[in-house]
């Protein structure tokens, strides 16, 4: 994560083990299979709506009630992270959510903030990504503004994590060619 520093954007390149990351696919891969998986909507509790013209992906809120081996050992490593992180950068994270993204071929979200006007409680937002071989073809990158600068392309290969502010970089997922999943949550304060 060390050009959070320089960039803004911290990019983790082996975030997720391999052999976590395959078995979070499984997970993912079946819920989705069993339909557990739903349209993703934009804004917060109350004003949430679906608009299919911002975002088109699908998503699943982890959760440890779950009891699920894998959602519980990615949620090990997140509080590994977060004492880390709450430690060295004294950040007061105090809670989490992440949910598993899926985007079908041609799904994207188009250019957002991640916090939201009447709820500031989101600090950083975290992406990892859980697809091996993929190629510049596939399209799907995410693509991060900065002021005054060329965006920053980023492609969303299995295992790399991606972690920035959430009240300051706008974002969006270019459309994908091919099935695209990922973990994506955010570190709140109070
Ligand atoms: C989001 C988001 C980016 C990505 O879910 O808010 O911006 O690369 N995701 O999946
Ligand atoms: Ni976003």
């Amino acid at each position: 994560m060390d050009s959070y520093i320089a960039d803004k954007v911290g990019i983790d390149r082996h975030f997720l083990n391999e052999v976590l990351a395959a078995d979070l696919k499984q997970n993912l891969l079946a819920l989705y299979a069993e339909q557990h998986f739903q349209a993703a909507g934009i804004g917060n509790n109350e004003r949430l709506t679906q608009n299919k013209t911002i975002r088109t992906d699908k998503i699943y809120w982890l959760d440890r009630a779950h009891n699920n081996a894998s959602e519980n050992r990615f949620f090990d490593l997140m509080d590994q992270f977060v004492a880390f992180l709450n430690a060295s950068c004294y950040t007061g994270i105090t809670h989490y959510e992440f949910h598993y993204a899926l985007y079908e071929k041609g799904s994207f979200y188009k250019k957002h903030l991640d916090q939201f006007k009447s709820d500031t409680s989101r600090a950083f937002s975290m992406i990892m990504y859980l697809n091996t071989d993929w190629k510049p073809a596939d399209g799907g990158e995410l693509c991060i503004y900065h002021a005054g600068e060329a965006e920053q392309v980023i492609a969303p290969e299995n295992g790399k994590c991606v972690f920035f502010k959430s009240s300051e970089l706008e974002h969006e997922v270019r459309v994908t060619q091919e099935i695209r999943m990922s973990i994506t949550g955010w570190l709140k304060t109070n």
